[in-house]
């Protein structure tokens, strides 16, 4: 198979993968409105083409919370990515790292912080959930700190989760979800050694490292299910906050009025959000969204977004609507499970390889040199997204 776009890859995923683990990742909350009008609006935006600008060479580099990136790119927190490849949280770090940007440690993941950070030579950051079980936040947050973490980023549009319809047809949730997810693996033509994962108890990443011991990924599953807490406020995190010494990050921002509490809070960066249309259905699109919020934060915070990115066209896009940096989700995810020399660590390598490459282009006919110089004026019609 050929791969030269996302498109190949979510193709190329959709081969490998057994019918629910690729229905998990490509799917979104109830009818995928809002996932949908993600990409859609973001191509939508026309590209002023310029040319004769002499541009040559063109930078991609930038720099956040003090830290260097080759392209403004960090890949997202995805759950459970060492299910989609053999040890995937590793396979993705390394890539990431290789291609000098960072790797976000989802905490629902199969590898521990302990495995993964060690694996590359950057520090790689790390999500955390706002859970009721406590104890397990301030585990996983002196574990990330000891590891040599220094950017946490919490998200904060999962006080609940969404209801996903094609969870629920594919057997990932519901009745007889369990049974139903280990006939589809063992049944999946090449994909046996993940069956390790299914009904018997494993080292599952950092919840068996909280609670000391090897559980099943039905345990997992139900252990996280029942953790989330919607009556998360601002109060509730004022002790991580406090007790966390380096930059945070505050993901799943949507409204410019909880952007400026974001900033009133103290945070450092804020990444405007919506999980991908995998949480509320019929909300506003990061793209509509984005403008909006940079309007009234930007420069009072580093602003980051995500939703819908699925190429380096797209992340122009977003930096011109006011994003000093994006994160890529699926993007990633399709690359890594792409399956055999397609996938893992080189497909992610080469699909920020294929990102960086289209940003070239992108910015040298829209006329800017560095990513400074991506702005509104880089967009035809950005008046009317807001
Ligand atoms: C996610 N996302 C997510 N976010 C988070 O903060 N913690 C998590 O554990 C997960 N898990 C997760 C699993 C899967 C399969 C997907 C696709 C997404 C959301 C993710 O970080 C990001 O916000 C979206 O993926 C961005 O949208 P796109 O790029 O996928 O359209």
């Amino acid at each position: 198979m050929i791969i030269s776009s996302t498109t190949d890859y979510r193709e190329a995923a959709r081969r490998h993968l057994p019918p629910f683990l690729f229905h998990y990742i490509d799917g979104g909350a109830y009818a995928e409105q809002t996932m949908r009008r993600n990409m859609a609006d973001l191509q939508d935006l026309a590209l002023r083409q310029r040319v004769l600008k002499g541009v040559g060479q063109v930078d991609l580099s930038t720099r956040v919370f003090g830290e260097d990136f080759a392209l403004p790119v960090a890949l997202a927190p995805v759950g459970l990515t060492g299910m989609y490849a053999r040890r995937g949280e590793v396979q993705a770090a390394r890539a990431a790292a290789s291609r000098g940007v960072p790797f976000t440690m989802s905490s629902v993941s199969v590898c521990p912080i302990e495995e993964v950070q060690p694996a590359i030579d950057r520090p790689m950051w790390f999500q955390l959930y706002v859970l009721k079980d406590r104890g397990f936040m301030q585990n996983a947050l002196d574990r990330a700190w000891a590891a040599g973490v220094r950017t946490l980023v919490f998200t904060v549009d999962m006080p609940v989760p969404g209801a996903r319809y094609r969870d629920r047809h594919s057997g990932m949730s519901g009745p007889h979800a369990a049974m139903r997810r280990m006939l589809q693996a063992v049944t999946h033509p090449g994909w046996a050694w993940d069956v390790g994962l299914m009904g018997r108890p494993h080292d599952l990443g950092n919840v068996s490292a909280y609670l000391g011991k090897a559980i099943t990924l039905e345990d997992y599953v139900g252990w996280l299910g029942a953790n989330f807490d919607p009556s998360i406020g601002w109060r509730d995190l004022e002790w991580i906050r406090e007790s966390w010494k380096g930059s945070m990050v505050l993901k799943g921002i949507l409204d410019a009025d909880d952007a400026r509490d974001a900033v009133r809070f103290g945070a450092d960066g804020i990444v405007v959000s919506n999980h991908g249309g995998r949480q509320l259905d019929g909300v506003l699109s990061s793209a509509r969204a984005l403008p909006v919020i940079a309007d009234a934060v930007k420069g009072e915070l580093t602003l980051m977004a995500d939703s819908g990115i699925r190429s380096g066209l797209d992340v122009v896009r977003m930096l011109a609507l006011g994003a000093d940096a994006v994160m890529l989700g699926r993007a990633f995810v399709y690359a890594l499970a792409a399956g055999g020399a397609l996938g893992g660590e080189a497909g992610v390598a080469n699909l920020l390889d294929l990102v960086a490459s289209e940003m070239r282009v992108a910015m040298t006919l829209t006329g800017a040199r560095a990513i400074g110089e991506i702005s509104r004026e880089s967009l035809v019609s950005a008046g009317l997204v807001a």
